[in-house]
């Protein structure tokens, strides 16, 4: 199987590992105590911002961090003002500005388009948020203001709240959250809520298990009492929750996330998840911090700011610090570097599976077909190597024997990962040459 080269940069937070986010942690407060240590470390680099969708918090700190580290900054922050305005691939102008620049940070309305932008720029990628997909430095400042209030992320219980089908930062959260080993509690608004593939990979991926929880305010948010529980096996009791959907006592984290109204999202009958003063008088909430990654909207009233558990401005405030953590690591390795992340592989474009399933997938706007890569342990799926969009594959062939098999059965799970070839239909595999079972 040929895989194209690894995507170099940070495209996703389901690279992050307990050791690279321990390392990180103590980076960031090294910058944040001393930021002297690091005046003028990038001296000479030049960092282009390429902001293909509107962007304060993400843009802004990306560039403080630059100027903060001794580097020159391009930027792009007005979508018209670049050639995409004029129908130019992302493809080529990734190629062309890599040509400009020592790391290329991407916003983009695309799912995938920071990793297709990886594969021409020459230069690593950060992903300053793209489509539905993914905000992984956002996720790292979401986890770095929690490390600075906690002791440890292992037992834990975080809720995230509002737009989980469309909102890119709370995706990435959960993979950030599981990686550390937290309880995840989903709070959907109606209609909100992300693919089930999406609860199974988080499922498989880290060995947890899926349970049901009640809570009344939950209802007040979301419309119903009860919630999704996704959390590692073994981390309480079954016997200490007897009930099918246990009342919950108390979260220590609620992460509020507003309506992406800009990707599709839709106000729904009801209000939008919203918390009040009130509610955070309830004692489930009695030591919750509440974060939110901004812009807000109605979710947050002004009136709450003042409550030492809201710490939304205080996140906003450790962007830069953590932007800057996220430069030295790749533009001053030799002297800061962190543990390394196994790269996402750039896919396998050798077999046609047609298009990406994803309207949104940015290989329906450059017009390629789609690469894939496999994952699951417990049970394999495979995923659009750009969005992570499922992919509708029933049957897995195996390229040393030429024998093809359902795609869940045991026989296709003993295929090695590099033997394996997808198709979606049986007879799609007969007609490549590829005998039934065995
Ligand atoms: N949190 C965040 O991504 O904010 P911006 O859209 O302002 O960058």
């Amino acid at each position: 199987m040929s895989l194209l080269p690894v995507m170099e940069g940070l495209h996703s937070a389901e690279v992050l590992t307990p050791a690279f986010l321990e390392a990180f942690f103590r980076r960031a407060r090294h910058v944040e105590q001393r930021p002297e240590d690091f005046a003028g470390a990038l001296e000479g680099r030049i960092i282009a911002h390429v902001f293909e969708e509107p962007s304060t918090r993400t843009r802004l700190s990306f560039e403080a961090a630059a100027h903060r580290l001794g580097a020159r900054v391009l930027t792009v922050s007005d979508p018209k003002s670049s050639s995409g305005a004029k129908g130019e691939s992302l493809h080529d102008a990734a190629k062309v500005i890599g040509g400009y620049c020592d790391l290329m940070v991407l916003r983009h309305a695309r799912d995938g388009a920071s990793r297709l932008a990886s594969l021409s720029a020459g230069v690593p990628v950060v992903n300053g948020g793209d489509g539905r997909l993914g905000h992984p430095t956002q996720t790292l400042v979401d986890l770095y203001t929690l490390h600075r209030r906690w002791e440890g992320f292992r037992g834990r219980t975080v809720a995230i709240a509002g737009d989980l089908l469309h909102g890119r930062t709370a995706r990435s959260l959960a993979w950030g959250l599981a990686t550390l080993g937290v309880r995840l509690v989903l709070l959907p608004g109606p209609g909100l809520d992300w693919e089930s593939s999406f609860d199974r990979r988080l499922l498989d991926r880290f060995d947890y298990r899926l349970r049901r929880c009640r809570h009344r305010l939950f209802e007040t948010w979301t419309g119903t009492a009860e919630a999704r529980l996704l959390e590692p096996r073994g981390l309480v009791q079954p016997s200490l929750f007897p009930e099918d959907a246990p009342v919950l006592s108390g979260l220590d984290a609620l992460y509020m996330t507003r309506l992406q109204s800009e990707r599709g999202a839709e106000a729904q009958d009801r209000p939008y998840c919203r918390l009040s003063a009130s509610d955070l008088r309830d004692p489930l909430l009695e030591e919750c911090l509440v974060l939110h990654p901004l812009p807000r909207l109605d979710e947050l009233p002004r009136e709450l700011d003042d409550d030492p558990r809201a710490i939304w401005f205080e996140q906003a405030r450790l962007g830069p610090v953590v932007r800057q953590v996220v430069f030295l690591a790749m533009l001053h390795e030799d002297r800061w570097s962190l543990p390394q992340l196994a790269p996402l592989p750039a896919g396998n474009p050798d077999h046609e599976l047609g298009n990406c399933p994803n309207p949104s997938c940015i290989t329906r706007a450059e017009g390629l077909p789609v690469p894939w890569r496999v994952v699951g342990r417990a049970r394999r799926s495979f995923l659009c190597a750009f969005c992570d969009g499922l992919l509708p594959v029933d049957y897995a062939g195996c390229r040393s024997t030429h024998r093809v098999h359902p795609l869940h059965s045991p026989a296709a799970m003993r295929i090695a990962p590099e033997n394996l070839r997808p198709f979606r239909e049986r007879d799609a595999a007969e007609s490549a040459g590829y005998v039934w079972g065995g």
